[in-house]
């Protein structure tokens, strides 16, 4: 049976293809978008939400805005890596679905109080935000999600904003705390497995020769933001984080990783945001996610381009 699933995101061109990629899959049915604050302010997020779902000819698909800043600080932002759009590289036009009424949290607490407990999955994509707003209004709704899969954190990679912690941990780290000490059935993909999900030009060169729309569009997206990546990282390619959200929903059997403790600074100056994960399982503190730590990248980037095809 398909699985019901929200997702919450900051648009962001590896947000955008992880949106495509679940709005292509039969074993996802996509309730709705939530935007959130994040690579980018939250008016260009919810903009860039709405444009993707028109690229992928869905204009069906209810788009909500959420929280325009973290809990407790100052929004950070990633234009460095994006662009200032959030969403350069390809020109896509102007969306005129309509945002919807009412609050991304809102949303998110009544479809998972309306829907049969149990069947609804969280993907989050950006900063954790609206999630946590949600489970500090309406507690009841931790046990009545399936599951959430988030992009987030580090370990083995350590950091991409600071040395210690990732963007989407790093920008709000009370929520990510609220989230990793919620009990909800959690599964972190951190860098350290979307470091290993690289588009080389060979991969970017599969997306363009789909030659339809999407297929283009992707590829100017991977091409935009590759150049950033590949000079700081050197390397081959650039990170496609948050597709590997929607990757591990589709096809779970191409990643591995750990139950263990993940537990999040957000104390110290020097390593805010850092996910202290508990991968060489030295301390007694209980398992609270499963922790990815490895993909199979080639299979992947097929089952990413066989999908992006069908749109
Ligand atoms: C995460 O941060 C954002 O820039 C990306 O969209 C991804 O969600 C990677 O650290
Ligand atoms: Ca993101």
């Amino acid at each position: 049976m398909a699985r019901k699933i929200i997702i919450d995101t900051d648009p962001g061109q590896d947000d955008a293809v992880a949106i495509l990629l679940a709005l292509a899959s039969p074993e996802l049915v996509v309730l709705g978008l939530t935007a959130v604050a994040g690579n980018v302010p939250l008016a260009l997020t919810e903009k860039n939400a709405r444009m993707i779902c028109e690229l992928a000819g869905r204009r069906d698909i209810p788009v909500f805005a959420g929280c325009d800043a973290p809990l407790a600080r100052r929004l950070v932002t990633a234009e460095h890596v994006h662009g200032k759009t959030g969403l350069d590289g390809p020109v896509l036009p102007e969306p005129t679905m309509p945002l919807q009424d009412g609050h991304a949290v809102d949303f998110i607490i009544d479809t998972l109080r309306a829907e049969p407990s149990g069947t609804v999955t969280l993907c989050a994509l950006g900063p954790l935000t609206n999630i946590a707003t949600a489970l500090q209004r309406a507690p009841d709704i931790a046990e009545r999600v399936q599951q959430i899969v988030l992009m987030g954190g580090a370990y083995f990679e350590v950091g991409n904003i600071t040395p210690t912690a990732e963007f989407n941990i790093y920008v709000d780290p009370e929520a990510a705390d609220i989230v990793f000490k919620s009990g909800m059935d959690i599964v972190a993909v951190p860098l350290d497995v979307t470091h290993k999900a690289l588009v080389t030009a060979q991969r970017t060169a599969a997306f363009r020769a789909l030659g339809t729309p999407v297929g283009i569009a992707v590829a100017e997206m991977t091409d935009f933001f590759e150049r950033f990546d590949k000079e700081k990282y050197g390397g081959e390619g650039a990170p496609l984080h948050d597709p590997c959200v929607t990757a591990y929903l589709i096809a779970p059997d191409l990643f591995t990783g750990r139950r263990i403790n993940v537990e999040i600074e957000t104390m110290s100056d020097l390593t805010l945001g850092m996910t202290v994960a508990d991968w060489w399982g030295v301390t007694d503190r209980p398992e609270n996610a499963l922790f990815i730590g490895d993909l199979d990248a080639d299979g992947f980037f097929k089952l990413l381009t066989e999908r992006l095809g069908r749109l």
